[in-house]
């Protein structure tokens, strides 16, 4: 339900494409469904539909903090299936790089961790990846931080990245196991090489005596979002925006889904995607394939929008 207002055709949407020099763009995981990665809440086909087996009362709780500490093992079991390995990006990324290209993107305020933003070529200046991203990963217990790439060998394997400063050498299951081994004369003493990771499967894991696990610089629930978010809507942004891009999110999770009504209400907002929300009213809804949208809007507004499209999945 479109808000009273000056703006609501498809040409009004075009023309503020074509006018506006400083748009908030504003995504969440629809923009990359059509690479095959999955959204969060869509019925059937969501990330979140797929965890019933977990047996969680809330399969949010997989990016629970609190959840994570006492049992990294669900956030595991998830993670090898969701590790960023895609090269390609959709029409929808292409969009908003060209948006920068033009020199019309203020912000692209991204709640996805497949950092596919980054292939598409929009700068990190350009950015704020709102929930953080796999680019990095911390220890939750000493703050040790590693290149995300390097654990993820251990997260496929479906074991446990441990911390490589702080947890201990020796660990209190699998290496009181090896130690046995060794003493029995059947295995040798297993020796870690400074920086080697450190990790335990699932059985094996026990907090806190086996130390620190390490966690993907994802911002979970319960988690500060990274500090850029705050500083950048309000002490840049908002003086500027003079078009707001919402595409392909629920809006479900706070603070992101606070940016649109923090925004003066004189500046134009727009929504693509799939579903409508209920709860945001914006000037112009366009519900259907964020891909086709966008490609719809540069095709009206005169721009080449080259990508190779992909079909939706
Ligand atoms: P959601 O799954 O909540 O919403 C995705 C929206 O995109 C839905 O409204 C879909 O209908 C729509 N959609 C899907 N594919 C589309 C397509 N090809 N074209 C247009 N629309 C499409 O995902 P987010 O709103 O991004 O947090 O979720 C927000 C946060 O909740 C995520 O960042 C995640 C999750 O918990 C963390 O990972 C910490």
């Amino acid at each position: 339900r479109a808000k009273l207002s000056k703006f609501n055709t498809i040409e009004d949407a075009v023309h503020l494409l074509q006018t506006s020099k400083n748009i908030i763009v504003l995504t969440g995981a629809g923009i990359s469904t059509s690479l095959g990665i999955p959204d969060f809440r869509s019925k059937g086909t969501g990330l979140y539909s797929k965890l019933e087996h977990l047996g969680l009362s809330d399969p949010q709780e997989v990016f629970d903090i609190s959840v994570f500490r006492d049992d990294p093992t669900i956030f595991y079991s998830v993670a090898k299936d969701i590790l960023p390995d895609q090269d390609r990006y959709s029409p929808t990324h292409a969009f908003i790089a060209m948006l920068q290209q033009k020199g019309k993107l203020l912000t692209n305020y991204s709640q996805n961790i497949d950092n596919l933003e980054a292939k598409a070529g929009i700068k990190p200046d350009k950015l704020v990846q709102c929930h953080g991203s796999f680019a990095t990963a911390s220890c939750v217990m000493c703050g040790y931080q590693v290149d995300g790439e390097s654990i993820f060998p251990i997260i496929k394997a479906g074991k446990i990245p441990r911390c490589p400063k702080c947890a201990p050498k020796e660990r209190t299951t699998a290496n009181s196991r090896k130690r046995k081994l060794a003493r029995d004369g059947t295995e040798k003493k297993v020796r870690r090489r400074p920086g080697d990771y450190d990790s335990a499967s699932d059985s094996e894991y026990d907090l806190p005596s086996n130390g620190g696990v390490m966690k993907p610089d994802i911002t979970f629930f319960g988690e500060p979002l990274p500090d850029e978010f705050s500083r950048r809507l309000t002490e840049h942004d908002k003086e500027l925006v003079d078009l707001v891009i919402v595409i392909g999110t629920s809006l479900k999770v706070a603070p992101v889904s606070e940016v649109v009504p923090y925004l003066p209400p004189h500046i134009p907002q727009i929504y693509i995607s799939r579903t409508p929300v209920g709860h945001v009213n914006f000037d112009i809804d366009m519900l259907g394939d964020c891909d086709v949208v966008v490609s719809e809007l540069c095709r009206r507004a005169g721009w080449d929008l080259r990508h190779e499209m992909v079909p939706p999945n």
